[in-house]
């Protein structure tokens, strides 16, 4: 049996989760203490780093102990300590990295130092079992790859975006249209009520051989409807959102399409397609993704909300595979605000892992 505790701070949630493993039986998560920043970063649209890395000192250590009671576990319970070491922003990963290391080195246990993607990456493993090699698509407000993976730690990056990521991009036309932040559930819930055929707006990167995505031209047709129709009735943003929701689903389809038939290529049948990240709670996205695991025949893995938005659990879960393995990183590991899962992949253009 192995407790491992998982500490995340690269964005705008802090967490502290405790997870277990049963040799045989999977994992299973004893405390998800997550809390997130939105209403700190709300009034400015956006995350504030300086604010953010604030936020994650005020509230680390009341969710670690949060976590332990939930949980019924004491420090000296826990076999292994894990923290969010990047790729984020700077100022939050030094805050959870630093816990980390201090109850590492106070509490004698081995020390986890975790890419938050690769949290991402694993946790259809915690919930599902998944087994090596699958088909992910990770996109969330930060991230937006489509990627192999193959094992811990071993990862073959299939496709990348080469400008905004999809979260970002919802987060920005919700923004444009008047809508509040984060503008991706914003723009899901106006997109209910519009017609999504009234804009004919481009769906970039689609036909292309390759898996990456660009998300800049679709934003500016949409800017440009949004200006010839000013000012926008309830109705046009509702039709923008809903416009602007169905180019994404197509791009999104037709790119993981080329990415299954890269991994077919490179590696061979995927186990699964998983999602993963923020915007895996889209339900259009999900439906889309439903239809074409279906057509082809993939079995697909959708982890809960909870799980696929930035949370203790996967890094704790991460932290237990790593491990498993014998994976212990040193006390002096540094924060990387930059810290790419495929090591040979060329730097993405956004500057973003
Ligand atoms: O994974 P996440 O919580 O944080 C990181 O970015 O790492 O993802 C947040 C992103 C935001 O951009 C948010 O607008 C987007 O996920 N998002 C959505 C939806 N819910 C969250 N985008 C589209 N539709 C949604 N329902
Ligand atoms: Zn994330």
């Amino acid at each position: 049996m192995m407790r491992v505790l998982g500490l995340e701070t690269t964005c705008d949630e802090t967490s502290a989760a405790i997870v277990m493993m049963r040799p045989g039986a999977g994992g299973e998560i004893l405390a998800n203490e997550v809390l997130s920043q939105i209403a700190e970063h709300a009034a400015y649209g956006g995350v504030v780093p300086e604010i953010a890395a604030r936020a994650h000192v005020d509230v680390l250590d009341r969710l670690i102990r949060r976590a332990l009671d939930t949980s019924g576990m004491k420090l000296k319970d826990i076999d292994g300590i894990a923290a969010a070491a990047g790729p984020g922003l700077v100022g939050g990963v030094i805050v959870g990295l630093t816990a980390g290391k201090s109850l590492a080195l106070a509490l004698r246990k081995p020390f986890l130092a975790i890419n938050h993607l690769e949290g991402h990456a694993l946790t259809a493993r915690l919930t599902d079992g998944v087994a090596f090699p699958y088909l992910l698509l990770l996109v969330s407000g930060g991230h937006t790859q489509l990627l192999a993976v193959r094992g811990v730690g071993d990862y073959v990056r299939l496709g990348t975006t080469l400008d905004d990521a999809i979260g970002e991009a919802f987060d920005k036309i919700a923004k444009m249209l008047g809508l509040p932040y984060p503008g991706g559930p914003m723009v899901e819930k106006a997109a209910l009520n519009g017609n999504p055929e009234r804009f004919n707006l481009p769906r970039p990167m689609m036909g292309r051989a390759n898996a990456d995505f660009s998300l800049s031209g679709l934003k500016t047709a949409v800017r440009i409807e949004a200006e010839k129709h000013a000012p926008l009735s309830r109705q046009d943003v509702a039709d923008l959102c809903a416009s602007f929701q169905a180019a994404i689903v197509d791009v999104i389809a037709d790119r993981v399409r080329m990415a299954l038939r890269a991994f077919h290529e490179q590696i061979g049948p995927p186990t699964a397609l998983v999602i993963a990240g923020g915007v895996a709670a889209n339900g259009a996205i999900r439906r889309a993704m439903s239809r074409f695991a279906n057509e082809v025949g993939l079995h697909l893995v959708v982890p809960s909300p909870a799980l696929c938005t930035d949370n203790g659990a996967m890094i704790a879960w991460a932290g237990i595979e790593r491990l498993g393995l014998g994976l212990i990183d040193d006390l002096t590991f540094a924060p990387r605000p930059r810290w790419p899962l495929d090591v040979h992949a060329a730097p993405s253009l956004n500057g973003k892992a």
